[in-house]
Formats: C-alpha cells, sequence, structure tokens
C-alpha cells in the first residue's frame, strides 16, 4: 500500500492549460494562463498540469512562471518520452517548489504500428529509459501509456511495472479516444490493481475524453475502482470533444459521499468562478444545461418545482448553489455602486484584477453603468474581457475611429482608422451590409486574409440599451482563434471582436506550436 497516499481522498490533477487549451480556438497567451493558475490554486486543485514546455516558447514560459509564481498546487509539465522534451520540461520547473514530469508514450497496437512504427519492447524500453531520464530531475513523476484503453491489457501490465520500478510516482490511464464504456474502464482499473504486482508504489490515475460523452462516468468508474487521480479540466473542454469535466467529478464526490465514500481538497465555491473565467478567456461558451455550472443549472421552470423549492428547497434541489459559488440574489450594479461593491463582484466572477488593471476596468464601468440602468454580471466580464485582458495580447492593431453609412437606399459605407504598431492607417470600404464593409476596411489595413468561419452577436443582458457581444472565429492556415468585442453599438462591437481574434492569430503565429499530440 502506497502509504503516502491517503485512501480516501481524490487526487484532483487539472489539465485545463494543457489538454483544455488544445480544444480549437481555446488557445491563451501567457497572462490569462496565470490568471487561470492562479484561480486553479484558489479552487484547491492538487496538480495543475501548465503546459508541455518543449511543443513552444510561450508552452515554456506558461510552465516556468506558473511553476514559480503559483502557490499551494504541484505544477506539472507534459513531455513527450522523448530527451529533449524531459529536458525542457525540467528546465521550466527546476528551482520551483512543488514540480512533476508527466511523459507519456502510445502503448496500443494501433498507434504503435501505424503512427510511430516501433514494436511493443521499444516502446516499453523507451518508457522505462525516459522514466529514469526524468527521475534524475525530479522525485515526482508521472507516466502515461497513451491510448492504454485500447491497448493489450497484459503488455500494459508489464509496461507499468516497469515503470514504476524506474521511478514512476503516478501511473496514469488514457481513454484518449474515449472508446472505453464505464464497467471496461472500472475493470482495466481493477485488472490493473490485481495484476501489477508493484502498484501499490504508484497511484493510479485517470485521463478519459469524452467522445462518447462517457468521460465523467468512466473516471467515477475508475475512481470506484482503486484509481485515486482524477485528471480534468475546467467546463469539460479539452481535444476534440473535451476531457472529463473538473466541476462534474468534484460534485459528484461531494454530493454522493454517502454511496462513493471519497472526497477531494476542492473548494467547491471557487467552482462557478473558475468556470467563467475560463470561458470567457477562451470564448468557448458552456452550454445552458450543463451539469453544475450550466445557466439554467440551478433554473426552476416548472410550477410544480417551483412549488416543491418553495416548501422544502430539498424536493428538487440536489446541490446548494452557493456551494459551487453562485450566489442566489443576483447583485445588480448601477451607477450608484462603488468600487468595492465591484471589486467584489469581480471576484466571484473569477477575476483578481490588479489596481491598475481594476482602475480601468472601474472606469469603464462607471461609463456603462451613466448609459445603462442596471448592470449585469455579463456586462461586467465582457467589460475585463475588453478592458483588461486585451491589453495583456500585446496588441499589433487597434482601432481607432470608424464609421458607418446604412440605410434602406444606401449601399454601407464603412471609413476605419487603426493603429498598426503605432503607425495610423485608414481604409473605406463598401459591403454588403455594415460588418462586411467594416470587416473588408479592416482585412485591407491589416493585410490579413483570414476567413471568417462564424460571426455570432448577442446582446448581452436585455434591453435596447443593452451592450452587444460580438464573437468571430477566424481561420488562417492551420491556425484558428476566436475574437470578442463588447459595446454598446454592434458595429463597433464587430470591428473589435475581429481585431482581437486578428491579434489572436498574429501571437499564434508568432509562438507557432509543433504540436505531435
Ligand atoms: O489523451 C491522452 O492520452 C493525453 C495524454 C498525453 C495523457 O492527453
Ligand atoms: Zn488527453
Amino acid at each position: 500500500m502506497n502509504d503516502k497516499v491517503d485512501q480516501n481522498r481524490v487526487i484532483i490533477f487539472d489539465t485545463t492549460l494543457r489538454d483544455g487549451e488544445q480544444s480549437p480556438g481555446a488557445s491563451m497567451n501567457v497572462e490569462e494562463k496565470i490568471r487561470v493558475a492562479r484561480q486553479l490554486a484558489r479552487l484547491g486543485v492538487d496538480v495543475i498540469e501548465a503546459g508541455f514546455a518543449f511543443s513552444s516558447p510561450g508552452d515554456f514560459e506558461a510552465v516556468r512562471r506558473i511553476a514559480h509564481e503559483v502557490e499551494g498546487p504541484t505544477i506539472c509539465s507534459l513531455a513527450r518520452a522523448k530527451e529533449e522534451d524531459i529536458g525542457a520540461a525540467w528546465e521550466a520547473l527546476k528551482g520551483a517548489p512543488k514540480v512533476r514530469i508527466h511523459t507519456f508514450i502510445s502503448t496500443s497496437d494501433i498507434h504503435l504500428k501505424h503512427q510511430f512504427h516501433l514494436t511493443r519492447q521499444e516502446a516499453l524500453k523507451r518508457a522505462v529509459d525516459m522514466v529514469s531520464l526524468a527521475k534524475s530531475f525530479v522525485e515526482d513523476v508521472e507516466f502515461s501509456p497513451m491510448d492504454a484503453s485500447r491497448t493489450e491489457p497484459s503488455y500494459l501490465y508489464e509496461v507499468i511495472e516497469a515503470v514504476i520500478e524506474a521511478g514512476a510516482t503516478t501511473v496514469n490511464i488514457p481513454d484518449t479516444v474515449g472508446y472505453a464504456l464505464p464497467d471496461e474502464f472500472g475493470s482495466l482499473i481493477k485488472g490493473i490493481k490485481e495484476n501489477v504486482p508493484n502498484i501499490e508504489r504508484a497511484v493510479i490515475s485517470v485521463h478519459c475524453h469524452n467522445d462518447l460523452g462517457l468521460a465523467v462516468a468512466n473516471s467515477l468508474s475508475a475512481v470506484r475502482n482503486g484509481a485515486r487521480q482524477v485528471e480534468c479540466t475546467i467546463n469539460g473542454i479539452g481535444e476534440r470533444a473535451g476531457n472529463a469535466s473538473l466541476e462534474e467529478i468534484v460534485m459528484i464526490l461531494k454530493t454522493r459521499k454517502d454511496l462513493v465514500g471519497l472526497e477531494t481538497g476542492v473548494v467547491t465555491e471557487e467552482l462557478y468562478p473558475a468556470s467563467r473565467l475560463v470561458s470567457g478567456i477562451t470564448g468557448m461558451m458552456v452550454q445552458p444545461n450543463k451539469a453544475i455550472v450550466g445557466d439554467n443549472a440551478f433554473a426552476h421552470e416548472s410550477g410544480i418545482h417551483q412549488d416543491g423549492l418553495l416548501k422544502e428547497k430539498l424536493t428538487y434541489e440536489i446541490i446548494r448553489p452557493e456551494t459551487i459559488g453562485l450566489s442566489r440574489t443576483r447583485l445588480v450594479l448601477g451607477k450608484h455602486s462603488g468600487r468595492h461593491a465591484f471589486r467584489e463582484r469581480l471576484r466571484e466572477l473569477g477575476y483578481e484584477l490588479t489596481q491598475d488593471e481594476l482602475n480601468k476596468a472601474f472606469e469603464r464601468f462607471k461609463r456603462l453603468a451613466d448609459a445603462k440602468k442596471e448592470v449585469f454580471d455579463e456586462d461586467i466580464e465582457a467589460i475585463v474581457q475588453d478592458e483588461v485582458l486585451r491589453i495583456e495580447l500585446k496588441e499589433r492593431f487597434r482601432l481607432k475611429d470608424l464609421h458607418v453609412e446604412c440605410g434602406t437606399h444606401t449601399r454601407p459605407q464603412a471609413t476605419v482608422e487603426m493603429e498598426v504598431e503605432g503607425r495610423t492607417v485608414r481604409e473605406e470600404a463598401t459591403g454588403d451590409g455594415p460588418v462586411d464593409a467594416v470587416y473588408k476596411a479592416i482585412a485591407t489595413i491589416t493585410k490579413t486574409k483570414s476567413e471568417l468561419l462564424r460571426y455570432s452577436v448577442n446582446a448581452i443582458t436585455g434591453g435596447t440599451d443593452a451592450q452587444g457581444e460580438v464573437s468571430v472565429r477566424l481561420k488562417e492556415g492551420e491556425h484558428i482563434v476566436i475574437g470578442q468585442g463588447a459595446d454598446m453599438d454592434i458595429i463597433v462591437a464587430s470591428a473589435k471582436a475581429y481585431i482581437n481574434a486578428l491579434n489572436r492569430l498574429e501571437y499564434k503565429k508568432k509562438e507557432r506550436k509543433e504540436r505531435t499530440i
């Protein structure tokens, strides 16, 4: 029995900043990653996988800064089972207080034969050698046999035994393609416990993808069969259909402790702020009916349900909204609200701002509150996205001025003035609509050739004085990015969103990632 591990506790390993960031369009810059990492630390996760240090200078810097600046959780870097990857992970982590290297290699015949052209024995040797190398740098080493759920079990046991012998302290069993079913995946974990002779010297972890919508169910089944670490992400974001959702795993264990008998160290009141922060930064909206953190998760519509709730909450509510950090009384801010109330609301929404950032956001809030009677949470989030996070992007392009003429009998015409690396450029264009005209002028000014994959406009809160929030998705070559902009004028919001996406594209091109997984 691994006596360092509390068998009643599940280790929460958050991979929002690594696997989560692999969601198309969800890439974050270093400052955004640090902001998310700080919230994960407040949330009380045990391990943060901060990135894949070897994959790009941006990832390296994010891992390095998070490891040195964010206190509390163990900070981990992913590394392929290659010397250069493990070297980069160590370079980024060294000198930081609590660190882990997570190395991996595929073990399924499908991957070994068709992708890596390795024999089973070659993959096993590489796994052992690279775990030993990682162990020469750090005590805390995790190993993943990628595509474990499609790996022949007896070979999987052999690999696991060998890497534990070489020093792995955690063995992570990924359902890489989200193929397993809950009973089957639980049995796999049980099989590992029963057939790997030295398994008690390591923690069994699981990493489930959601291709069949079973990532959480598979993780739960694994935990009930002996796994004691779950790899998961905020809002379940991740490669393809995503990873197991952290908030669901944590709240299942908390709500059904009577049956499962396990706990986590997560401060559940920080779940909602974490969810809002991640969706705000990545632009990946949470579906309204998403368990735990969706907008409708605590909204009761039916008369019978409302009647029951008024009599006794237990009738239809298995989780109190306060438990996940959602206040029942939504404080509506207005022009008389002070800086203190504003800062408190930001805190609840997951934003811990510096004094300077707070001042900028507060100033913009006051302007909005003057023009609009009530300022809702969504308005505040849009302000922070637009005013504060935008600045961190080190923008190449900036909107200076915009003028549009349109009407029932006029072909829409836009005049756009922008700053491009400090130079002012002005351009006119006509289009099929005012947004089309503006976008054409911006494309000419920025000399960009991106394809607009999606354009959506949303009135943040009701009323004709609502702020418009525009979200766009752009593609250029292999890069896909999301851009957001908010303003009371939706044409201005559209221009801001487009320019925000173009700045992100610039960032992506600069930090070009050599992703191999
Ligand atoms: O899905 C997967 O197999 C992974 C590994 C790198 C753990 O993300
Ligand atoms: Zn994964």
